[in-house]
């Protein structure tokens, strides 16, 4: 046995042993972000981008509630509360799930539009809703900031995000703030887009799939819902944009439902003024005046979980939605003349000389079996991830 290289070979192991975990302590602990969409996730939860810290994206873009505001303040949850815990929005924030499959703001034709992010479409995409003038961050009744550069001084002072940021769009990046902004957009944006905000997970899609089948209730509301006799599809229906496999219950285009005015928010806000909705779009190109009222169709998906209802979030439950719909649909009809929820008629609307009582026709008004099985129907809407036991 050579005894003599005994010593000389632990000395190197050893040495090797201790540069390696030296090196090891060199090296930064790895950035928690690794891609765009987890940093994205971070921003859209931090409460630091608030004027008090106190909200996030996800204070009114809940993960576990579909991505609404599940908080009860704001008008029993009607709106929103924002930062300072006092401010009140004049809507209902809807859900996020699928809002990826709306299109960029456009004109169809004259006087026709189609997609946009917000109940009116002003900002054209997932990034510019974030981006533009009167965005969440810098909203009065939201997130409170004064000011984009103050929303980069917030973001500045965690180091990850920092060096993230610098990572994905270069490190020049902060060089100029209005640039930096829009980057937060796009951050926030490919969080959105990500798998959980359309997973497809819904008892309906089970059923496409043929790999589950509808209660004899759940088919007669398909079956309902389908038929031209309640006419749903004329604006629930998004396979001229999504395709057929991408079925979001919507056309992303405007209507004037002839809603009521949600006197109990006017007033907890003290203020009376109408909601013009679609006609206080900045991107028209056609006479404003014909617009008022009218706001994007929803997406049907995880409805029966997103309550309240209606960009004002007058309704609660969906019977009372569709008894609106029905009201307005069969104009004669001496159903549903009352608010279901409060006992009382339906109540002003802002623009009644407005409402698309053409685009809404029903040729008789749905009874109330109907209405069960189309809620029955609604339900199978709801994803996986949502559906309570
Ligand atoms: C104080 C509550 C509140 C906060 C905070 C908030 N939102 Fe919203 N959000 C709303 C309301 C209310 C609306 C509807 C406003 C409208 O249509 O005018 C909305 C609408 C949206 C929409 C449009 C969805 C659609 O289908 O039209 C998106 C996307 C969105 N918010 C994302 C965000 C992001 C991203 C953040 C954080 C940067 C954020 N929100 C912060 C309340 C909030
Ligand atoms: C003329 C187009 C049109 C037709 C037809 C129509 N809807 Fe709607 N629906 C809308 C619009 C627009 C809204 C949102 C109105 C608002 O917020 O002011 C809406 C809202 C809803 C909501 C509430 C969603 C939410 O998140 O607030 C449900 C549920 C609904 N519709 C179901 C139906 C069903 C079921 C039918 C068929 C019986 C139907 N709709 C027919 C346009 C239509």
């Amino acid at each position: 046995m050579n005894t003599g290289t005994f010593p000389i070979r632990l000395i190197a192991t050893l040495t090797t042993a201790l540069l390696l975990s030296a090196l090891a302590n060199a090296q930064p602990a790895p950035n928690p972000f690794p891609t765009l969409e987890a940093l994205g996730e971070a921003l859209f939860h931090d409460t630091n981008l608030s004027l008090q810290r106190t909200q996030s994206c996800a204070t009114c873009h809940a993960a576990d509630a579909a991505f609404i505001d599940s908080r009860t303040q704001g008008v029993g949850g009607a709106v929103s509360v924002g930062d300072d815990d006092q401010a009140l929005g004049i809507r209902n924030a809807p859900t996020l799930m699928y809002a990826l499959y709306a299109p960029p703001f456009h004109a169809m034709a004259p006087g026709v539009y189609r997609g946009g992010q917000f109940h009116d479409g002003r900002a054209r995409s997932l990034p510019n809703q974030v981006n533009l003038n009167g965005g969440p961050f810098l909203n009065p009744d939201e997130m409170r900031m004064p000011s984009r550069a103050a929303v980069i001084a917030r973001v500045r002072e965690n180091a990850d995000y920092v060096d993230a940021l610098q990572r994905f769009f270069g490190p020049q990046i902060f060089a100029r703030e209005q640039q930096a902004f829009s980057r937060l957009g796009h951050t926030i944006a490919a969080f959105e887009r990500t798998q959980a905000f359309h997973p497809f997970s819904a008892h309906y899609d089970a059923v496409m799939g043929q790999e589950a089948t509808f209660t004899p209730l759940e088919q007669a509301g398909f079956d309902l819902f389908h038929s031209r006799e309640t006419g749903c599809l004329r604006c629930h229906d998004s396979t001229a944009v999504t395709g057929p496999s991408r079925q979001t219950f919507t056309n992303y285009r405007y209507y004037n439902l002839g809603v009521p005015m949600h006197t109990a928010v006017r007033d907890a806000r003290q203020d009376d003024s109408p909601d013009p909705g679609l006609a206080a779009n900045q991107f028209l190109s056609s006479p404003a005046a014909a617009q008022l009222g009218r706001f994007k169709v929803p997406t049907l998906r995880n409805v029966a979980v997103t309550a309240p209802y209606f960009h004002n979030g007058l309704a609660h439950d969906l019977a009372t939605v569709l008894k609106l719909h029905s009201h307005r649909g069969a104009r004669d009809s001496v159903l549903h003349t009352l608010n279901p929820e409060t006992g009382l008629a339906w109540g002003t609307t802002d623009y009644p000389e407005n409402v698309d009582f053409a685009a809404l026709a029903m040729p008789k008004p749905l009874s109330d079996p109907e209405i069960d099985a189309l809620i029955a129907f609604l339900h199978t809407l709801t994803d996986a991830a949502f559906v309570r036991p």
